[in-house]
């Protein structure tokens, strides 16, 4: 990511979104976020540019292009993000619908050849830049999204939370005293 490029994230606000944009805020992006409407104010205040709603707007079909596009959701084909992707630009996928993220796979080196965009999956991994991350969450710079806690014993009522697809920002489970669902 280069200072001042534009970037989309869809499936915005949920807990990888609300913390790319804020390092995204560090380089001085413009951010795109989609999502559904009922967290569309919630998105404003927390600091995007711009948001989608998905029941209202497909963004691969705006006409508008993103140097840079992170998707936590995968719910359209390569080749649509490869038409909102600026020349150069690069689009990564962390998870989402599967059939989706194995034809990214199965296609990225064919755009890239043929159109210049970047196509990634990015598999999970052992953590990297631990130290920086901790040193900017310290500093105040990046400041998790914390929707509710759960102990071990909430873990049901917790993902009975996340399944209703109500939260904002992380669900954590604790393994020291949390009281169901408080923030
Ligand atoms: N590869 C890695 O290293 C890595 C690391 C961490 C996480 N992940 C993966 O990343 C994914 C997302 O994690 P997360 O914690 O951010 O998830 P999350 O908290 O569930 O957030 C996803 C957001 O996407 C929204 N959404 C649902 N359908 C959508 C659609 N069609 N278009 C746009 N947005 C939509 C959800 O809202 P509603 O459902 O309320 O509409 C929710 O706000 C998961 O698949 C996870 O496994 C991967």
């Amino acid at each position: 990511m280069e200072e001042g490029q534009s970037l989309l994230i869809n499936g915005a606000a949920g807990g990888v979104g609300t913390l790319a944009l804020q390092l995204a805020k560090l380089k001085k992006c413009r951010v795109t976020g989609v999502d559904n409407s009922a967290k569309q104010e919630y998105m404003t205040l927390l600091g995007f540019d711009t948001v989608i709603d998905y029941l209202e707007e497909d963004f691969t079909r705006s006409g508008r292009q993103y140097d840079l596009i992170l998707d936590t959701k995968t719910t359209h084909s390569p080749f649509e993000y490869a038409r909102v992707l600026k020349p150069g630009g690069c689009y990564v996928t962390v998870g989402g619908f599967m059939p989706q993220v194995f034809l990214c796979l199965l296609f990225g080196k064919w755009i890239a050849w043929t159109q210049r965009r970047n196509i990634r999956v990015l598999g999970l991994k052992p953590n990297r830049g631990l130290i920086h991350f901790t040193q900017l969450i310290e500093a105040g710079k990046i400041l998790p999204v914390i929707d509710s806690r759960y102990s071990l014993a909430e873990v049901p009522a917790a993902i009975k939370h996340f399944q209703s697809s109500k939260h904002k920002g992380k669900i954590i489970v604790s393994v020291t005293e949390a009281t169901a669902g408080e923030p």
